[in-house]
């Protein structure tokens, strides 16, 4: 089967096409045949070598976390009903980057009726953190929730979660015009180019002064730091991520003195026995019934997966990334 294999971290072109054996399935586990391989940010994290080291895997392998494609070959143990099904899955870090995956068989997801499965992909890693983050924000009625990022993957998934909880006032940060039109377009009520040196007084006055009650930040850095000063007394600040690649700068005192909660989602609260496989149930089932529809913002075939990686460090992509084998 062809692959895409990292030799040694570094830059998108370190990952290269292969020709390596079929994986056959062991005890637990299906072979999926993939129709699209899910790109996240995190994956070019890991390639370049920002990822902590002692989590991250001694090349050479295959990078992608996330997958979907069709049941070929069942193992021992496994119900042999599940040939031929539609699914979603993770791969438990490595080895997406393929044609064929072996995965355990009690980790599939079985796609809905009605959606098709690059739909479904992105409603895997992303999805799961987008029902996550917003769970966990208990985002009330006529509440203002800024999502930073607000076209990206897991952005432009939350801002329709925050608009179909009924927030107040859904407001996208983003950068650029096309990013913004987007987030428009998924029904954010108020957008705000966080290239622009004033866009944090934008946001204020958009709230009339008031602040927001909770904020997704997923960048961090100057642009997480301006979110978490326009948050309003008992408000919420999600952080599950830094693409800035600096962490928000906020100190306990800083958040006793305005009233406000930090939530962290990282893998710790993800990995509570059962939680991740709700979310991304719930994720499917939303999209499913039609209240949440994730943009396939550009695919890549496989052996492109460096120019897949290139756009998302060149923060050229919207919504999700896939590669197609
Ligand atoms: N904790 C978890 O479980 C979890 C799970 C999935 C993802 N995440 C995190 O969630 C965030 C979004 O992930 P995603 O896969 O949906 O990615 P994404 O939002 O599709 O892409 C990242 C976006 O971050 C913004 N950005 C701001 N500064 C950037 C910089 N210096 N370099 C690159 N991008 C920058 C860009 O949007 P603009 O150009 O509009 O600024 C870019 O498009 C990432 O931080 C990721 O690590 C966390």
């Amino acid at each position: 089967m062809r692959a895409v294999r990292l030799r040694e971290y570094g830059p998108p072109e370190v990952l290269v096409q292969e020709e390596l054996p079929d994986p056959l399935p062991g005890v637990g586990q299906v072979v999926v045949d993939v129709a699209a391989i899910g790109v996240n940010f995190a994956d070019t994290m890991l390639r370049s070598g920002r990822t902590a080291s002692a989590t991250r895997p001694r090349p050479p392998f295959v990078p992608g976390n996330e997958v979907g494609g069709v049941v070929s070959a069942v193992g021992e143990g496994v119900d042999a009903g599940l040939l031929s099904r539609r699914v979603i899955t993770g791969t438990g870090g490595t080895g997406g980057y393929a044609e064929r995956v072996a995965v355990a068989a009690d980790g599939v997801f079985p796609v809905p009726e009605g959606l098709n499965i690059e739909t479904a992909v992105a409603l895997f890693a992303q999805g799961r953190t987008a029902v996550g983050v917003a769970r966990e924000a208990r985002i009330a009625p006529g509440d203002h929730v800024l999502v930073e990022a607000a076209a990206g993957g897991v952005g432009s998934l939350l801002v329709q979660i925050a608009r179909n909880a009924g927030a107040g006032m859904v407001i996208a940060a983003a950068r650029g015009t096309h990013k913004l039109a987007l987030a428009q377009r998924l029904g954010a009520d108020v957008t705000v180019d966080y290239g622009r040196a004033d866009w944090a007084d934008r946001v204020s006055d958009a709230t009339g002064g008031d602040g927001i009650d909770v904020a997704f930040d997923s960048v961090g850095g100057i642009i997480g730091r301006a979110a978490f000063d326009l948050l309003a007394g008992a408000g919420r600040f999600v952080v599950f991520g830094f693409s800035s690649g600096m962490p928000v700068d906020v100190t306990v005192a800083e958040v006793q003195r305005r009233g406000v909660t930090v939530i962290g989602f990282g893998p710790p609260r993800v990995g509570r026995p059962g939680y991740a496989h709700s979310l991304v149930s719930e994720a499917l089932a939303e999209a499913a019934a039609g209240r949440l529809i994730p943009v396939i913002g550009q695919t890549f075939p496989l052996d492109q997966a460096a120019a897949a990686h290139a756009a998302i460090e060149a923060r050229a992509t919207t919504g999700k990334t896939l590669l197609i084998p």
